[in-house]
């Protein structure tokens, strides 16, 4: 709560500053008058509908743009951040409710400025940082798209915001600081394909708003060292680090076989990552999605980011806590993940030399022992095993044990975790 208000403290300061500077508003307003850019791959000729469609797929508009039950593109899901609660507005071809009046050529404004039609500036929790790097083409294609879908007359919800996260107008001074619109520019030293690959990967398919932690202003981090980001109360790993989420060393098939279908020999989709697999990638062409695996191999390696600082174990509880983890991982994991954490294909993943549990971040292995969870179900994953939920069976204090024995078993060298961490990590499943 102080941390936040802090922070509020810090962005009602930058936002003052931000609108006495005349060049900072004059950074936060103005257009881009570049060209509209060309996509590095030819796409053959095809209607722009479908073509639409499909690039509407591959940013995952739906995902975010459709509440549980609800019509698809009508908007209303709710998306918790710690900035507030944002509900996604409607963007069917409704005249009143929906963008049935936008042009093609608001619709690029919003893509590409992340400035509504009547000018209202966007909160770039909806990617526009992302999409920006889109061509005008790929645009035209995903509003020609929408408005195929059905019209559905439903008012957008007001979002719920924390002060001065509600003042939009802060948004001014945030993207002085944050926004560039700019189409994505191939690189001539790079091959088609890798090219596909990045545009996909820094636009359209918008993996760095998740996969990049952001500053308390809600700004993605650009650093040497860069950390993960939080989302949805999940870690999303580095994309660039080796112990994170890095591919460099994978083989081209085992990054394809985890974006197309959530599972791989090395390493497997869950929590956020499972529905972008699910409703998304999944849908990706065989080609778009190896040229994302392309440019994702070819990222310059990372170091791992700082740890943070946390309860730690004190050396001697050790021994208890081993003792008990020991105890509790026979009894309740062992007959799925293996006696020695080997796992049992296909049934469990492997424990041992898991990156997954073995990140200094321990959010997501505490997530997925407190609410299980499964790998999205697709074509090349069509009987996903789950992990049992264990929030009911152990306490906090057992489910820092037994994850504190796991990360420190069988090669294994994570930090162990205290029952604070799993307690700060326990609020109800978001996603
Ligand atoms: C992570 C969730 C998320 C994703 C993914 C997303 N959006 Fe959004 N979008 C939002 C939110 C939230 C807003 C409202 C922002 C605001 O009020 O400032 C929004 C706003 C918009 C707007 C402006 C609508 C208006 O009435 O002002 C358009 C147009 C839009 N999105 C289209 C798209 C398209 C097209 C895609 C896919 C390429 C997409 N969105 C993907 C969350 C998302
Ligand atoms: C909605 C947020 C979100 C988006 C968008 C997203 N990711 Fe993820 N991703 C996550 C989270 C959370 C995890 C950690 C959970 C897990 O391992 O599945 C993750 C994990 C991963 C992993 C590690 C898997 C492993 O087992 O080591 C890779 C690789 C990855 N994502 C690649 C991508 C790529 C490439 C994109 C863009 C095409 C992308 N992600 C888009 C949230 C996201
Ligand atoms: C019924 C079989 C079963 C039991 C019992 C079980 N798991 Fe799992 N576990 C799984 C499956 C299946 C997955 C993969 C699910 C997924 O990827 O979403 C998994 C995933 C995991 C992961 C994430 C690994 C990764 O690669 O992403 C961790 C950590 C984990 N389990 C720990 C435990 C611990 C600790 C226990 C005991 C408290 C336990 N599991 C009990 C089946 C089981």
């Amino acid at each position: 709560m102080i941390r936040k208000a802090i922070f509020g403290l810090v962005m009602i300061v930058v936002g003052i500053a931000a609108l006495a500077a005349g060049a900072v508003l004059w950074l936060g307003l103005r257009h881009d008058h570049a060209v509209a850019g060309t996509s590095p791959v030819v796409m053959t000729a095809q209607d722009p509908v479908e073509r639409g469609r499909y690039l509407a797929q591959l940013g995952d508009c739906r995902a975010c743009h459709t509440a549980q039950g609800s019509a698809d593109y009508a908007g209303g899901r709710a998306i918790p951040t710690p900035f507030g609660r944002f509900y996604s507005p409607n963007i069917t071809p409704d005249n009143e409710t929906g963008i049935g009046r936008w042009s093609a050529e608001d619709f690029w404004n919003a893509l590409h400025e992340g400035r509504a039609r009547d000018g209202k500036l966007l909160y770039p929790v909806f990617p526009y940082t992302n999409y920006t790097r889109m061509t005008r083409d790929d645009s035209d294609a995903i509003y020609a798209y929408l408005r195929s879908v059905p019209a559905v007359h439903q008012a957008s919800r007001r979002h719920d915001l924390s002060f001065p996260y509600s003042w939009r107008v802060m948004l001014v001074g945030w993207r002085a600081l944050f926004f560039r619109a700019a189409v994505f520019q191939p690189e001539s030293g790079q091959s088609t394909e890798w090219n596909r690959g990045a545009y996909l990967v820094q636009g359209l398919a918008h993996c760095s708003a998740c996969h990049e932690a952001r500053n308390a202003l809600g700004g993605v981090q650009t650093r040497n060292n860069p950390a993960g980001g939080l989302v949805l109360d999940w870690y999303a790993p580095v994309l660039s680090a080796a112990g994170e989420a890095g591919v460099q060393d994978w083989a081209a098939q085992d990054i394809v076989d985890l974006l197309a279908s959530g599972k791989s020999a090395r390493g497997s989709a869950m929590g956020p990552m499972a529905e972008v697999v699910y409703e998304s990638l999944q849908h990706g062409s065989t080609a778009d999605i190896r040229a994302m695996a392309t440019y994702l191999k070819s990222l310059p390696l990372t170091a791992r980011p700082e740890p943070e600082t946390l309860p730690h174990v004190l050396a001697s509880d050790w021994p208890k806590v081993k003792a008990s983890g020991a105890s509790i991982y026979t009894r309740h994991c062992a007959q799925c993940h293996g006696d020695n954490g080997e796992g049992r294909f296909p049934a469990a993943p492997a424990l041992a030399g898991n990156r997954a549990l073995t990140m200094d971040s321990a959010v997501n292995p505490i997530r997925i022992v407190l609410f299980g969870g499964y790998t999205p179900g697709t074509p090349g994953n069509p009987r996903p095993f789950g992990m049992p939920p264990f929030s009911a069976a152990l306490s906090k204090q057992e489910i820092a044990d037994v994850l504190s024995y796991v990360r420190q078993s069988w090669g294994n060298d994570a930090r162990p975790l205290t029952a604070v961490e799993v307690e700060r990590n326990s609020g109800g499943p978001l996603w």
